[in-house]
């Protein structure tokens, strides 16, 4: 066999989503795009804001080189992030803890390779994104789910009773993808507690990577607690693939909390894995949001869809918590085998991903990063699943 065995069995777990893939490509074929209810993919469908546009104009103009440049990103736009994030964080950043990376996911794989040794462990609240297992392992480390609490909440608990001494960091994702629960100031402040309290007991520094390309969209006036105010051992990731739906345009950054132990190796190292990684993020893009601090799509649209969803569903019989953030709901599945709800569903045309993909068995998810249409014509489907289950 050529192929790696980790590889090989990336290829294995990924085959169900490419399957159903390629089931919603057959679906739209026979029954025509319009008639098929896709809301399995999280990519955001509303357009760049128009700065967007502008500004790559302006900078199509005045860019006078493609070159290689700093493995970190160029360093106008590691200080206006690391301004900008002074600002968002209260903690005040230099361009030194900025690091400009292709999107969140590239900011995941910089933190991970920057702190993980062989075998060490990375835990994170379930249900998840469903790469973190993927992304862990291509560190060398090997991921540990911990349960959640009411409403999907943050429960600093079961934090506390899976850690080990072999945990290196603690991963989390507010707004969270799947289930667009918004971690509270109060769960936070639990979960720097569970992590001080494990520095005292085994003498090791345990990091927190929090994930966060959905924290501008967020509802009902809700906002994100600064993550670098409740815990300063923290890697804070994020990108432009949600707020300025750039996602692929492979965009973000990861940065470091300047009072985190070791805070100057940290830097270092992080440069070094973007560099092997990645080289440096892409450089016109790297320019564009550098001058698009605080800019957002128009998150009104998504909550509109949210409520019209959330009541849809909730009028249909389903049970659904109302999601603070993000573009997602993780409603309970009717049966208990949620992969074969999902079947019920697609006879009526809806996709949707099964909750086990991410660890939820039990549930589903449903992106809305949809037109409304799409949403008010799915519900008379949702209704008939259910009553058939
Ligand atoms: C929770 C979470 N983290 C990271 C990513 C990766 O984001 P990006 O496209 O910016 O790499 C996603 C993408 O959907 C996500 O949902």
């Amino acid at each position: 066999m050529p192929a790696a065995e980790y590889m090989r069995d990336m290829v294995a777990r990924s085959s169900f989503i490419r399957k159903m893939f390629e089931e919603g490509i057959k679906l739209k074929a026979q029954f025509g795009p319009e008639n098929v209810f896709d809301f399995s993919l999280g990519n955001p469908d509303l357009p760049p804001p128009p700065q967007f546009k502008t500004t790559l104009r302006d900078l199509v103009e005045e860019m006078d080189g493609h070159g290689y440049m700093p493995n970190p990103g160029w360093p106008q736009v590691r200080t206006a992030v690391a301004e900008y994030l002074t600002r968002e964080q209260g903690v005040e950043l230099k361009m030194e803890h900025v690091v400009m990376t292709p999107g969140a996911a590239g900011g995941l794989h910089v933190a991970l390779k920057s702190i993980f040794n062989p075998g060490e462990e990375l835990i994170t609240p379930a249900p998840y994104f469903v790469e973190y297992g993927t992304y862990a392992q291509i560190s060398g480390g090997k991921l540990v789910t911990v349960p959640t609490g009411p409403g999907f909440g943050l429960d600093p608990a079961a934090v506390e009773a899976a850690l080990t001494e072999r945990t290196r960091a603690v991963l989390i994702n507010s707004p969270n993808n799947p289930t667009g629960a918004v971690y509270t100031q109060e769960q936070l402040e639990g979960l720097a507690r569970v992590l001080e309290g494990a520095k005292s007991r085994w003498n090791r520094r345990i990091y927190l990577i929090s994930d966060e390309p959905y924290r501008k969209i967020v509802y009902d006036g809700l906002k994100v607690p600064s993550i670098f105010r409740v815990y300063p051992h923290t890697f804070l990731v994020t990108s432009y693939s949600k707020e300025l739906s750039l996602a692929g345009e492979r965009i973000g950054f990861v940065a470091v909390h300047p009072q985190a132990e070791d805070v100057g190796e940290l830097c270092q190292v992080m440069v070094i894995a973007n560099r092997i990684f990645y080289v440096n993020a892409p450089s016109m893009m790297q320019l564009a949001v550098g001058r698009l601090q605080g800019v957002c799509v128009d998150v009104s649209v998504y909550q509109r869809r949210r409520d019209i969803f959330y009541e849809g569903l909730i009028r249909a019989g389903y049970q659904v918590e109302k999601p603070g953030g993000a573009f997602y709901l993780f409603p309970k599945s009717p049966l208990p085998d949620d992969v074969a709800f999902t079947g019920l569903l697609k006879e009526e045309r809806i996709l949707v991903v099964p909750g086990s993909g991410f660890g939820g068995p039990g549930y589903f998810r449903i992106s809305y990063a949809v037109p409304d249409r799409t949403i008010s014509a799915s519900l008379e489907g949702f209704r008939r699943a259910l009553e058939k289950a």
